[in-house]
C-alpha cells in the first residue's frame, strides 16, 4: 500500500550484492511502485542492465550525456520524477562521493538534483564500514536526513565476518514503504503555507424541501486536505454537505449551496496562499426559489435556472490571486475540456478527472488524474484518493515553487 504508485529511483553502485537488485525491483514493482534504474559503470560489472530492464519495464539510465535519455528524461526530470532515490547496494565509495556533494556521473548527479528523500542500502566489507572515514560520512549524510536502511551482520562475500552486508530486498522494500509514509509528512513541504480547497457538492434549493445536487461525496476533497494538512499546510476546506468529517487540524467551513460556498471562500481568500477548487459546484440554480413547497398542480412542471457564480473563476481572476488548482470532471474529450478550462479560468494548473468511469471518481474510493499546466502534462495512475493526493500536492509544490522564483 505505502508503495502503491510511488517513483522509485533506484542508484545501484558497484559491489557485489548488486546481484540482487534484479529481485529487488520486482518485489518493489509487486508492491506497487513505478521503478527507474540508475547505475554506475561498475555496477554494470556485477548486473546487466538489459536484466535490470526486464524487471523494471523500464531503460536503464547510466550516463550524463546518453542522447536518448536527454531527449526523453533527462537527468533533471528523472530527478524530479523521484518520490524517492534508493541507493542499493551503496558502495563506500559512493557514500563518500555523496557526503562531498561530488557530481561526476548520473547517479551522484541526480542525488544532488532530486528534491526527493534519499535512502541508502550500503554494502561494502566490514573494515571498510567500520573505518573513521566512512563513519565521518554517514554522519554527514544522516544530519542532511538522509535514511539509511541497513547494513546486516554476518558472513561476507570476501570471508570477513561484520557489519557491511546489503540487508535482503525484501526487509528494504518493507522499510522503503515505511520511509515513504513518513516522508511526504517529514518533508513538511507546505509548511507556514494556507491552503485553501473546496470539496463535496453544493444543493440548489428548488423549494423549501427540495433540491438539486450531484454525486460527490468529498472524499477526493478531503483526501487533499488530509494531505496538505500532513504536509504541514494551515488548510481551510469548504465543504458543501457531506457525509464524512474532516481531521481536528483541518478548520472546515460548512456550506449547502454554491452562494454559500463562494461567501466562504472570499471571506477568507486573502490570506490564503494556494487554492484548491475541488468540490463539483451546481452550474446553475433556481432563478426564484418558492417561498412555500411545490405542489402537484400540473402533469408537468417547468423550471428557470440562472447561473451560479463561478468560484474558481472569481478567485484565479483576483489581483493578488493564489496559486489555484482546478478539477475539470468530464465524461469525453477530457484533456481537450481541461486544457479549455484551464486558460479560460485564468488557472495555475488543472487536474483533468475522468468521470465516465463509475469505478474512478464521483463517489468512490479512488480515483485517476491527469494534471495539466501551460507547459507539462503528468498521468497519475489509478490509486486511493489519499494516494493521489499526495502525489497531486507534490506536483503542485514543484509548480509552486517555480511560480514564486
Ligand atoms: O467528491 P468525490 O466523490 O470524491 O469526487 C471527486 C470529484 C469527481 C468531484 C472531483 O475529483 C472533481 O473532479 N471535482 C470537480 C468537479 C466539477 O464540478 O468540475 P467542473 O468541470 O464542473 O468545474 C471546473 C472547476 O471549476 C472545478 O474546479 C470546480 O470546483 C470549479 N467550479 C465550477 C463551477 C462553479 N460554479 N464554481 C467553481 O468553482
Amino acid at each position: 500500500m505505502q508503495l502503491e504508485q510511488k517513483n522509485v529511483l533506484l542508484g545501484i553502485s558497484g559491489g557485489i550484492a548488486a546481484y540482487k537488485t534484479p529481485d529487488l525491483v520486482r518485489k518493489l514493482v509487486a508492491a506497487g511502485a513505478k521503478v527507474r534504474v540508475v547505475m554506475t559503470d561498475s555496477a554494470k560489472e556485477f548486473v546487466s542492465p538489459l536484466a535490470l530492464q526486464a524487471v523494471s519495464g523500464n531503460k536503464i539510465s547510466n550516463s550524463l550525456l546518453d542522447e536518448d535519455a536527454e531527449a526523453a528524461m533527462g537527468h533533471i526530470e528523472l530527478a524530479r520524477w523521484a518520490d524517492i532515490f534508493l541507493i542499493a547496494p551503496a558502495t563506500a565509495n559512493v557514500m563518500a562521493k555523496l557526503s562531498h556533494g561530488l557530481a561526476d556521473d548520473l547517479l551522484t548527479t541526480l542525488a544532488l538534483a532530486t528534491p526527493a528523500p534519499i535512502v541508502i542500502a550500503p554494502a561494502m566489507n566490514q573494515q571498510m564500514w567500520a573505518a573513521p572515514a566512512t563513519s565521518d560520512n554517514i554522519n554527514i549524510l544522516n544530519q542532511r536526513g538522509v535514511n539509511f536502511i541497513g547494513p546486516a551482520s554476518g558472513e561476507q562475500a570476501c570471508g570477513d565476518v561484520g557489519y557491511g552486508r546489503m540487508v535482503e530486498p525484501e526487509e528494504i522494500v518493507s522499510a522503503l514503504g515505511e520511509h515513504i509514509s513518513h516522508a511526504a509528512k517529514d518533508l513538511q513541504l507546505f509548511a507556514g503555507k494556507n491552503i485553501m480547497i473546496t470539496a463535496g457538492p453544493t444543493r440548489e434549493a428548488l423549494d423549501p424541501v427540495r433540491y438539486i445536487t450531484n454525486h460527490s461525496s468529498g472524499k477526493m476533497g478531503y483526501a487533499i486536505a488530509e494531505a496538505a494538512e500532513e504536509m504541514g499546510a494551515t488548510v481551510t476546506l469548504v465543504s458543501g454537505p457531506v457525509n464524512i468529517s474532516a481531521g481536528a487540524n483541518i478548520r472546515c467551513k460548512q456550506v449547502i449551496s454554491a452562494q454559500n460556498m463562494l461567501e466562504a471562500v472570499m471571506s477568507d481568500i486573502a490570506t490564503q496562499d494556494i487554492f484548491i477548487a475541488c468540490a463539483a459546484v451546481a452550474d446553475f440554480r433556481l432563478a426564484e426559489v418558492p417561498t412555500h413547497k411545490v405542489k402537484k398542480k400540473d402533469e408537468t412542471l417547468t423550471l428557470s435556472f440562472e447561473q451560479n457564480p463561478d468560484i474558481l473563476k472569481t478567485v484565479a481572476a483576483l489581483k493578488n490571486k493564489p496559486f489555484t488548482l482546478g478539477f475539470a470532471a468530464e465524461t469525453n474529450d477530457v484533456e481537450a475540456y481541461a486544457r479549455s478550462k484551464l486558460s479560460r479560468k485564468n488557472l495555475d494548473m488543472i487536474a483533468a478527472n475522468d468521470v465516465s468511469s463509475s469505478e474512478l471518481g464521483f463517489n468512490s474510493d479512488r480515483n485517476a488524474l491527469t494534471v495539466i499546466t501551460k507547459n507539462s502534462k503528468t498521468e497519475l495512475a489509478p490509486a486511493s484518493k489519499k494516494v493521489l493526493a499526495q502525489q497531486l500536492l507534490t506536483l503542485l509544490h514543484s509548480e509552486y515553487t517555480a511560480t514564486q522564483q
